[in-house]
């Protein structure tokens, strides 16, 4: 039996100041870069979460040292490829896409075979992103259909490539950055604009990376094979996991809210953006960086009208995960928004589009959808008054915050199934709601 949340009211007005699990892009990527560092590596602040928590047993299967402690997490490497384990271990990376996707490329010198599987929604998501430029590297993959499970097996005689990644997916290109990490010679990545936390990292540790910035796409070029040493690192606030709160503070009349130490890196702040556009009360205060990745405090208050947005599909990858949100905050706002290019929406954890449409349209808003464009009609009187249930949508996280958002801010009876699914990304996201005032049973 799924377990499942009851809200039956909305938020009354709260003036507060919390801070969000912290980032989940970046506790995997240290874990990852840290197990290819000669030495000692500590993580303050990692994300306790499962998907974070598949990785690092992972990784330990991989026979790479990891201990937590109270305050910090610990790798010890002996640097690239040293991961060291029996033919056809298994990995197991849950329902993360992130860890699936960048283990295969940090595996690609690897000697043994290893099968990588993960949960029925990991299993249903397309790995032929992957699987094509890594072959062009050299390394063998065992799929059916493109899909996990998967058997990889990696090379001694890595080729570097030239590659064109044109889905704005910075799990495509980071799992390329992590081969090329692993190989002779020069590897060049043609890529669409993505969040570029694996970049920031590479540069950080001063390793042989060249990025030529162009409007539209960025070229990355990377020489292999070059040691580096352990390194401690200070993860922030996750902001995709402070969009739900942001979107709270927004729609609750008279509410206001302080979000402490997020990471605000410009590839991931396409939200705060879009949300200035639409008239929100939204800035961010107290910028600082940690580890060559900015961090600020983000101030929401709630403002009497909403604009709506028309939206350019350039900034699709800087607001990848919050589209749900976004979606819903429009449904407040006066006037038509207008998205592109949504596609992608289609390849998370769940089918992100449809359920998007499905539940707009449940909750009153007229939604038109067109190929992968939609036009959400927005009903700033929006007032739910109805009983509404939720359920089959693949235990997809970001779907799961969004509804509760969406019963805490517009009203109505809800029941809201599959509530273990924050444990992905946000294991404390109703103890923070509650903190807030939210009725959640
Ligand atoms: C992520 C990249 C995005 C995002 C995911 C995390 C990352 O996926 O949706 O939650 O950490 O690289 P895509 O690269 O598939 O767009």
């Amino acid at each position: 039996m799924s377990k499942s949340v009851i809200i039956g009211e909305k938020t009354k007005n709260f003036k507060k100041t919390i801070e969000v699990a912290s980032d989940k892009s970046l506790s995997i990527r240290w874990a990852l870069m840290a197990s290819q560092a000669i030495g000692r590596s500590r993580a303050y602040n990692i994300l306790n979460s499962e998907d974070v928590n598949n990785a690092i047993l992972s990784l330990k299967k991989l026979g790479i040292k990891i201990k937590k402690y109270n305050n910090f997490c610990e790798i010890n490497s002996k640097g690239l490829n040293s991961f060291s384990y029996k033919n056809n271990t298994i990995i197991d990376a849950g329902n993360s896409g992130t860890f699936a996707r960048l283990i295969m490329g940090a595996l690609s010198n690897s000697n043994n075979t290893v099968v990588i599987r993960g949960d029925k929604s990991l299993s249903g998501r397309d790995f032929q992103r992957v699987i094509k430029p890594l072959n062009m590297f050299g390394v063998k993959i065992i799929s059916k259909n493109n899909k996990l499970p998967l058997k990889l097996k990696g090379s001694k005689f890595l080729r570097p490539i030239k590659y064109y990644e044109k889905k704005g997916s910075a799990q495509v290109k980071s799992c390329i950055m992590f081969a090329a990490l692993n190989t002779n010679g020069q590897t060049i990545i043609k890529c669409k604009k993505s969040r570029d936390h694996t970049e920031k990292l590479f540069k950080n540790l001063n390793l042989p990376i060249k990025i030529i910035k162009k409007k539209s796409f960025d070229i990355i070029k990377i020489f292999g094979k070059k040691q580096f040493k352990g390194f401690d690192y200070k993860i922030p606030g996750d902001i995709s996991s402070a969009s739900f709160f942001i979107a709270l503070a927004l729609l609750t009349k008279d509410s206001k809210i302080l979000i402490k130490n997020v990471n605000i890196n410009n590839t991931r702040t396409g939200i705060i953006d879009i949300l200035k556009k639409m008239n929100a009360g939204i800035e961010v205060k107290n910028k600082k960086i940690y580890n060559g990745e900015y961090v600020g405090d983000i101030y929401v208050k709630n403002v009497k009208k909403l604009k709506s947005v028309n939206c350019s599909s350039n900034s699709n990858s800087r607001m990848i995960d919050e589209f749900l949100i976004i979606f819903l905050i429009c449904a407040k706002a006066h006037g038509i928004s207008y998205f592109k290019n949504l596609g992608e929406l289609k390849n998370k954890e769940s089918n992100r589009l449809k359920i998007a449409i499905n539940f707009l349209k449940m909750i009153g808003i007229k939604v038109t959808a067109e190929s992968n464009n939609i036009k959400i009609y927005g009903n700033p009187k929006l007032e739910l008054k109805k009983k509404y249930e939720i359920k089959n949508f693949n235990k997809d996280h970001r779907v799961f915050m969004m509804t509760c958002i969406a019963a805490l801010s517009l009203g109505g009876k809800w029941k809201i199934h599959d509530k273990d699914s924050i444990n992905s990304s946000f294991p404390n996201f109703l103890s923070i709601a509650k903190s807030l005032g939210a009725n959640i049973r």
